[in-house]
């Protein structure tokens, strides 16, 4: 019998966390400088929060949550996204109450969708986001897209396109709903049975189908920007301006809507426009979400939020070919020839570790010359090789091994010695 990861997952090899902790620790950087704090919740919540807060309509509760009971009887999901959670604990803990407003909030972790799995797509994947809530200011929403935008920026992406549209308000929404079901209505029998169902319940939706989009009904379907109130359509216009302050460029897309239900006015996506992606271009997605506090039990609060997955940076990276600067050194690597000189070497290996200098040595008895070629596959920087006449006069022959100079060292100075030269 043999076993492999489940369908959709991945395993992060030692060679690729590098990566990995390069993009965390950028993300945590620049979170930090825009003070958008860290938040941990757990990975599992009711069931009830993701029906409520996603919305019972959209594919990610229909059809891909990881729902199940557990053994006192509660109906518990794997979160499929951070937004309801982090409006669930800003509710729980009252935040509301807190004198600074807007609460700003940062998140990383596995999320989980039960979808197809294709390049870009997985079940189980890291999603950063970030959630403002509490302002309804125009800048915040241009404060939000920006941070997206730096995050890609700052990794060294170029072929990006940051699509926005402006979904308005409930006025909007409904005027345009009365118009899409007219649009739609007379030929849904042509289209697929989700959107037979989205007609009545959710017609937005349909814009967003998977299986129809090349449908002719699609392109002249009546345009949300058409049907904006006035404060929904002065307030796009405004965070457009702060786009603008910010030179950051953008296409309007009405035909941008978003899969999940709790979005209003500003919605925005990152495309990668590299040549090699996939099909899948989205690298990030996110919105407002006015309502959504008040639908999970809480005041009437505004928010707005992203989210992106590590794994889609990452794939848009290889896109364009750019490799990440990561530190994975190796010091200095100990090749020890005796019983002595190992105990030596032991003791000299915890010494340097203590100083934050990386080091390593052999552990399987392999002679001399599989250790220094170890030491070379490893990319050691510096090598010592300890044996009886090292351990007589107290010193050893320390060896850069990219220029191939040597110095002799006593023991008590490598240290420092390293210390000044790593
Ligand atoms: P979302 O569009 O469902 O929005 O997902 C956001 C991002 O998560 C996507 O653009 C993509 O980078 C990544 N993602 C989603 N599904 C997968 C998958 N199966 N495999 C790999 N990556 C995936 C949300 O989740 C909202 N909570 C975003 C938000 C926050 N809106 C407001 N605040």
């Amino acid at each position: 019998m043999s076993f492999k990861v489940p369908r959709g997952t991945q395993d992060i090899l030692p060679e690729q966390t590098p990566k990995w902790q390069k993009v965390e620790s950028i993300l945590r950087d620049l979170s930090r400088v825009y003070r958008y704090k860290e938040i941990r919740t757990p990975m599992f919540e009711q069931t009830e929060l993701f029906q409520r807060g996603v919305g019972d309509t959209t594919d990610i509760v229909q059809k891909e949550m990881y729902t199940f009971e557990d053994r006192g009887g509660r109906s518990l999901t794997l979160r499929p996204e951070g937004t309801a959670s982090a409006v669930r604990a800003y509710v729980e803990h009252k935040m509301f109450g807190a004198p600074d407003q807007p609460v700003k909030l940062s998140y990383i972790g596995p999320m989980f969708r039960y979808e197809r799995q294709q390049a870009g797509r997985y079940r189980q994947f890291v999603q950063f986001g970030v959630e403002a809530i509490g302002s309804a200011d125009p800048a915040i929403d241009a404060e939000v897209i920006s941070l997206a935008m730096d995050v890609y920026h700052s990794v060294g992406l170029k072929d990006l396109q940051l699509h926005i549209n402006s979904l308005g308000d409930k006025e909007t929404r409904d005027a345009h709903r009365t118009a899409l079901i007219n649009h739609f209505k007379p030929s849904i029998g042509e289209f697929c049975s989700d959107c037979q169902n989205r007609l009545e319940k959710n017609p937005l939706r349909i814009l967003d189908c998977k299986v129809d989009h090349e449908h002719p009904l699609m392109q002249t379907a009546p345009k949300l920007t058409d049907y904006l109130t006035e404060y929904s359509g002065t307030y796009f216009e405004k965070v457009k301006e702060y786009l603008d302050v910010l030179g950051i460029e953008y296409v309007v897309d009405p035909n941008l809507v978003r899969g999940l239900d709790y979005y209003n006015h500003t919605a925005f996506e990152i495309m990668s426009t590299a040549s090699g992606f996939g099909a899948i271009t989205t690298l990030c997605g996110g919105g407002r979400y006015n309502g959504l506090v008040e639908d999970i039990g809480g005041p009437d609060v505004p928010g707005i939020g992203f989210a992106l997955s590590i794994e889609r940076l990452l794939l848009a990276l290889e896109a364009e070919g750019i490799q990440l600067d990561v530190e994975d050194s190796l010091d200095i690597y100990v090749v020890a020839i005796g019983d002595e000189a190992k105990k030596k070497s032991v003791e000299l290996l915890s010494s340097f570790r203590t100083k934050g200098i990386s080091a390593d040595m052999d552990y399987i008895d392999r002679k001399m010359k599989a250790q220094m070629k170890s030491a070379d596959r490893l990319g050691a920087k510096y090598v010592i090789v300890i044996g009886d006449s090292e351990l007589e006069e107290a010193a050893v022959n320390i060896k850069e091994m990219q220029t191939g100079n040597q110095e002799k060292v006593p023991f008590v100075e490598l240290v420092n010695y390293l210390l000044e030269h790593k």
